[in-house]
């Protein structure tokens, strides 16, 4: 498919939404995207005609879902380039996926060895590491970012040693914008014998991600940001990684056998699905998918770089703007701060007049502090969002601006 913007805003019902009376522009994205209608209409489907639970049953509708179900988990391997579907564990969102691994990493961590992350980590990437540094009395190194936004490589090459167990970094930041060059990083790491894991939240919907060419161990991302459900995620890891590590939760289905006395644990990545899994986040999530790949993620990161580009230009022009996050490898997000203007006046002020952006420290606190800031407003922009909706946005921003003078 031609990259047709208007046929594509068509696809997403909720972008003719008024608020306060006025024409939606969401640019929200990195928080969560909206959904087309297939997406919508595959949950609909899912509910209305084969329902039932999986790998349970051997009645048609059981039968019916468990297909589908085991269907998705082959076209998301084929989507980010999986070796094998079994690569593939379902998980609520990337936030599970992170967890799972830093929860199954318990029994491979010691006292005194190093756990790496940088520091433009969403405190999803944080938070679990520090936990399991703390419970096992390791040390939690992170990787400082320069004022521009990139990680500081050089710091990087002096972390890096056989001590360090794990290394948890993103692929882009949520906040700056900043695409890490991971393939590198998961190279020098290798040389040490260190595994990787990459949170890709905000990169699925706007990359090309190939976990093979990448050759990181873990790569995690959410549904919801790539026009697909919420609660629904995906954990990547290499085979022989899911299969060294423990499940942290345990139930139905991940089981091989039980007794009273002992429990066998199922074969990847089922050991990792206790519980009921939702088939439908499953099946959505495949039409989210497939919506990218048929627009073309290229045509995307093409034109979310167009908007990207125009929107920063129009947005310099402001008399004290101060962007933050000036990499030039960056994705379509913008962070910014006005003179001294708080944050939360101007993300109200945009409310009124339609405009949804995120304010605050966008669950990435350290980042912040490093900046020595109290937040910022920030612009993520979706496939959907257009030139004029930038244009709308920067009108609305000046009327917010001569609003606090
Ligand atoms: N991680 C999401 C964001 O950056 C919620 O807004």
């Amino acid at each position: 498919m031609g990259f047709n913007i208007d046929k594509i805003r068509a696809d997403f019902p909720i972008l003719k939404r008024k608020v306060y009376g006025k024409q939606l522009v969401y640019f929200d994205n990195g928080a969560t995207t909206h959904k087309p209608q297939q997406v919508i209409d595959s949950i609909v489907d899912y509910y209305s005609n084969f329902n039932s639970n999986v790998h349970r049953g051997v009645h048609k509708l059981s039968v019916e879902a468990t297909t589908a179900f085991e269907d998705s988990r082959k076209y998301v391997a084929h989507f980010i380039n999986a070796e094998d579907d079994r690569e593939i564990v379902f998980t609520r969102g990337a936030t599970e996926s992170i967890n799972l691994v830093a929860n199954s990493f318990l029994s491979l961590i010691n006292k005194g060895d190093e756990v790496l992350i940088t520091s433009i980590e969403h405190h999803s990437n944080l938070v679990p590491w520090q936990q399991l540094c703390e419970k096992k009395n390791a040390k939690l190194k992170v990787v400082p970012v320069s004022d521009d936004g990139n990680l500081d490589m050089e710091f990087l090459d002096n972390m890096l040693s056989e001590k360090v167990k794990i290394f948890a970094l993103s692929h882009i930041s949520n906040v700056l914008g900043t695409i890490n060059p991971i393939k590198e990083i998961i190279a020098k790491a290798h040389k040490f014998g260190i595994p990787v894991l990459i949170d890709g939240a905000q990169a699925i919907a706007h990359l090309k991600v190939d976990v093979q060419d990448l050759d990181c161990e873990f790569y995690c991302f959410s549904a919801h940001k790539a026009y697909g459900p919420m609660g629904f995620g995906v954990l990547y890891g290499k085979k022989e990684w899911l299969t060294r590590l423990q499940p942290y939760q345990y139930g139905g289905e991940m089981i091989s056998s039980v007794s009273l006395d002992k429990t066998t644990f199922n074969e990847i990545p089922y050991k990792f699905e206790a519980g009921t899994p939702n088939v439908s986040g499953a099946l959505a999530t495949v039409a989210a998918l497939k919506y990218i790949k048929n627009i073309g993620i290229d045509n995307i990161a093409k034109y979310e770089d167009d908007l990207l580009e125009y929107a920063t230009e129009k947005l310099l022009e402001i008399d004290k703007m101060r962007i933050i996050g000036t990499s030039s490898e960056k994705t379509a997000v913008i962070s910014f701060l006005v003179g001294d203007i708080h944050p939360y006046d101007i993300g109200t002020l945009l409310d009124q007049m339609g405009v949804a952006v995120r304010t605050g420290n966008h669950c990435a606190q350290p980042l912040i502090d490093n900046y020595c800031i109290p937040g910022t407003i920030r612009a993520s922009f979706a496939v959907y969002n257009s030139k004029e909706e930038v244009d709308y946005f920067i009108e609305a921003l000046k009327k917010s601006l001569a609003m606090l003078a």
